[in-house]
C-alpha cells in the first residue's frame, strides 16, 4: 500500500510517500525555522500563511521524489491533531482536496501517533507490549502500548513539555530559536556540573484515606519542568555578565539536568511494567545526550531499545504515513467498514488527545 502522508501541525510543512508502513520512497520537509527565528518561536498566523505557500510544491516533490505519480498512491493521510488550529486546517483540507480531485481514501492521523510509529520505519521494529517515551515541544508522556494502536498514558508532564523547557531555557540564555538543538550544541563545550539544578521526582497524585487524611504514597510517573525553568532563571537573574562559556555550562547542566529526569522516570515506568521493549519518540529525541543515556540504560536493563532516526525524530511526515498503514490494518479510526476516515470525520482537533 502507497501512501501519501502530509503534516502540518506546526511549522513544518511536509509530505511523504510510505510504503507498506515502512518504506520511505520520499520525505520532504520545507521547514519555517528562517521565517520564525526572529520572533523566537512559532507564530500560529505566520505558519499556517507559510504553510499555503508550501504544501503544494511540497506534495508535488514528495511524488516526484519517490518517482511515482497519483495512479500509484492508494491513500491520502493526514494529521488531524494535535496542533496549531490554523496550521491543522491547510493540512486537512489540502488532504481533503485531494482525495476528492484524485479519488483516494483518507487516513487522519494523531500527530503522537506519528512520532510512536517512527519507530517503524525500520527493518527492526518493536515488540508488544512497550513504553514510548514521548518528548516533543508540546508533550511529554510515558505510554503503555499493549499493541498497536492500545496506547495508555501512564505518565506526563503536569507544567511544561520538555521541548518548551529546552526553547525557554534557550530564551533566557538568548540562544536562537529553535532552542532545544541550539542549547545541545552550546552543552557540547560546557561543564554540566557547573550549577546543580532540581531533578524534580513527584509523588504520586495523593490519595484521601479512609479517615479523610490526603496520602502521598508511591513515586509519580509524571514529570515537572518548570521549577527546572525557574531554578535556571534564577541563576540568569543572578549573573551581571554572561560569558560565552558561562552560557555554555549553564546549557550543559540544563541538559543534564532534564536528561536525568526522563532517564529516572523511563526506568521506574521499565520496573514498574515489565516491557518487551522501550521506545524513544519527538523532537527531543533528537537530543544527542538523551539517546546516549538510554543507550547506558538498555546495557543496563536488557531491555530493547529502539529509537527512531534523526530525521524521523522532529516533525515529518513519513511517521504519519507509517502510523497510518497501521491505524488502517487496525481499523483504529472513526473508520468506515475498510479502515479509512470517512472525510466528514476529518475534523481537524488541535487538543486531540491519543485515545
Ligand atoms: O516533535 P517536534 O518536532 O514538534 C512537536 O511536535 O512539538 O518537537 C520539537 C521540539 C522543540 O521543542 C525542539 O526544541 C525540540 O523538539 N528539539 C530538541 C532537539 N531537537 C529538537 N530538544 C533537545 N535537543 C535536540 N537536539
Ligand atoms: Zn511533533
Amino acid at each position: 500500500m502507497n501512501i501519501l502522508a502530509i503534516e502540518s501541525s506546526c511549522d513544518e510543512t511536509a509530505a511523504a510517500v510510505v510504503k507498506d508502513g515502512h518504506g520511505v520512497l520520499s520525505n520532504v520537509v520545507a521547514s519555517q525555522i528562517d521565517i520564525h527565528a526572529k520572533y523566537g518561536g512559532v507564530v500560529p498566523e505566520v505558519a499556517a500563511r507559510a504553510h499555503v505557500q508550501s504544501i503544494i510544491p511540497v506534495v508535488e516533490e514528495s511524488l516526484s521524489e519517490a518517482k511515482t505519480k497519483w495512479e500509484n498512491i492508494d491513500v491520502i493521510a493526514v494529521t488531524q491533531g494535535p496542533g496549531l488550529i490554523g496550521s491543522l486546517i491547510i493540512g486537512t483540507e489540502t488532504a481533503r482536496a485531494l482525495a476528492i480531485l484524485k479519488k483516494k481514501p483518507i487516513i487522519a492521523v494523531n500527530h503522537l501517533e506519528g512520532h510512536i510509529y517512527a519507530n517503524w520505519i525500520s527493518k527492526n521494529i518493536p515488540q508488544f507490549p512497550l513504553i514510548a517515551l514521548l518528548v516533543s515541544g508540546g508533550h511529554t508522556m510515558l505510554i503503555e502500548v499493549e499493541n498497536h494502536y492500545k496506547f495508555k498514558i501512564i505518565g506526563q508532564t503536569r507544567d511544561d513539555a520538555a521541548g518548551e523547557a529546552f526553547d525557554k531555557v534557550a530564551q533566557l540564555l538568548s540562544l536562537p530559536y529553535p532552542g532545544g538543538p541550539n542549547i545541545s550544541k552550546s552543552a557540547e563545550k560546557g561543564n554540566p556540573n557547573k550549577y546543580k539544578f532540581p531533578i524534580i521526582d513527584l509523588t504520586s497524585k495523593p490519595k484521601r484515606n479512609t479517615e479523610g487524611f490526603l496520602e502521598y504514597s508511591f513515586p509519580s510517573l509524571d514529570f515537572s519542568f518548570s521549577g527546572l525553568k525557574t531554578a535556571v532563571l534564577n541563576v540568569v537573574k543572578q549573573s551581571k555578565s554572561f560569558s560565552e562559556q558561562d552560557k555554555a555550562d549553564i546549557a550543559a547542566s540544563f541538559q543534564k539536568t532534564i536528561v536525568e529526569t526522563l532517564i529516572q522516570n523511563s526506568q521506574r515506568a521499565i520496573a514498574q511494567h515489565k516491557p518487551k521493549s522501550f521506545i524513544l519518540s519527538g523532537g527531543v529525541a533528537a537530543n544527542p545526550l538523551l539517546r546516549q543515556e538510554l543507550a547506558k540504560l538498555r546495557e543496563k536493563l536488557g531491555t530493547s531499545f529502539y529509537m527512531p532516526d534523526l530525521k524521523y525524530c522532529t516533525d515529518n511526515a513519513a511517521m504519519i504515513g507509517a502510523a497510518a498503514y497501521h491505524k488502517q490494518k487496525e481499523k483504529a479510526c472513526l473508520s468506515d467498514e475498510k479502515g479509512f476516515t470517512k472525510p466528514q470525520d476529518l475534523v481537524p482537533n488541535p487538543n486531540l488527545s491519543l485515545s
